[in-house]
């Protein structure tokens, strides 16, 4: 019997899992599993018979691929496939997918969280400030970054938005007030909630000079991709400006460092949490799995990633 291979370094939730389990096996297919694999050689040696593979941000390498013979779909249970190597998927006629949208509202929740966090000192003793009537600022409007703004209206924030493939009057009619430029959205904005992909044009362009244009009390909650942060721009900005801050589900390498410079002012989850509820792994997984099984059995490549 053909193998789908569920291999997910941070495990999904049990019943999320059961679920995979039995549209996997309804459908006449063997359900493997790997759960919290700590070296690549296990992955690939479980990968090795499968026709199928669903992955959380677990890397899919070109190694990976050349590992798995029978290989026919790779299914990204999330939204963000910069971890699979989609031209190796390409170049072996494996179709690549995600499943977009199905785990956003778990991640909106805790960039409003992060947020709530910042402006309340870390839940400590002391005076804080309140989200009400401050600039918010989505980078992105894409599926999270458009719950994070309806959310945050709920709180009484005054929200804007930079989105290039988003055109503004959906912005607008939404109540949210479109922004022309990424340089005018950091400059306007006390927060700024980033909800953008890492690609070869993301990864490293929110630099100094955008982090420093912020106004005073500027912070960046980070629920998206470390990679899309320049490090030593951000480094840079929020050593020399005091009242900056940085509050992230992605921690960036120089985390140490920067908190052994600036204190509270940053935070980091220690490991990513954002699509870690229930709910968003069941939504996320069972997406995974139907897609999945739908491929093999119909070929329906709705949700490809590499056209
Ligand atoms: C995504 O891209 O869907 C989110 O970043 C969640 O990633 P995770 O499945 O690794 O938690």
């Amino acid at each position: 019997m053909s193998k789908i291979l569920v291999a997910t370094e941070k495990p999904f939730a049990k019943v999320a899992i059961e679920g995979m389990r039995q549209i996997i096996e309804d459908a006449g297919y063997t359900f493997a599993l790997l759960e919290r694999y700590t070296d690549t050689a296990t992955l690939w040696a479980a990968v090795s018979d499968a026709e199928g593979l669903i992955v959380r941000s677990d890397k899919v390498t070109p190694e990976l691929i050349a590992a798995a013979p029978n290989l026919k779909v790779v299914v990204r249970a999330g939204a963000g496939y910069d971890n699979i190597n989609l031209q190796a998927c390409t170049d072996r006629g494996i179709v690549a997918m995600n499943t977009p949208g199905q785990n956003s509202n778990a991640v909106a929740e805790l960039a409003i969280g992060l947020m709530l966090f910042a402006a309340r000192n870390h839940f400590e003793p002391g005076t804080g400030t309140e989200l009400k009537g401050k600039k918010l600022g989505i980078h992105a409007y894409g599926n999270v970054g458009r719950l994070v703004a309806a959310l945050a209206k709920g709180f009484g924030m005054d929200v804007y938005a930079f989105d290039p493939f988003i055109p503004a009057e959906k912005m607008e009619a939404e109540g949210i007030k479109s922004i022309a430029t990424v340089e005018e959205l950091y400059r306007t904005c006390q927060y700024i909630s980033v909800h953008i992909p890492a690609t070869p044009e993301t990864k490293r362009s929110i630099n100094y000079a955008l982090i420093s244009s912020m106004p005073q009390g500027g912070t960046i909650v980070n629920t998206a991709r470390a990679e899309v942060v320049d490090e030593e721009g951000l480094f840079k900005a929020i050593t020399e400006r005091t009242d900056l801050r940085y509050f992230t589900d992605v921690a960036p390498d120089c985390l140490h460092r920067l908190a052994n410079n600036v204190g509270a002012r940053v935070f980091a989850t220690s490991k990513k949490m954002g699509a870690e509820t229930a709910e968003a792994n069941i939504n996320a997984g069972i997406a995974a799995a139907r897609q999945a099984v739908d491929y093999l059995k119909n070929g329906n490549n709705r949700f490809q990633v590499n056209r």
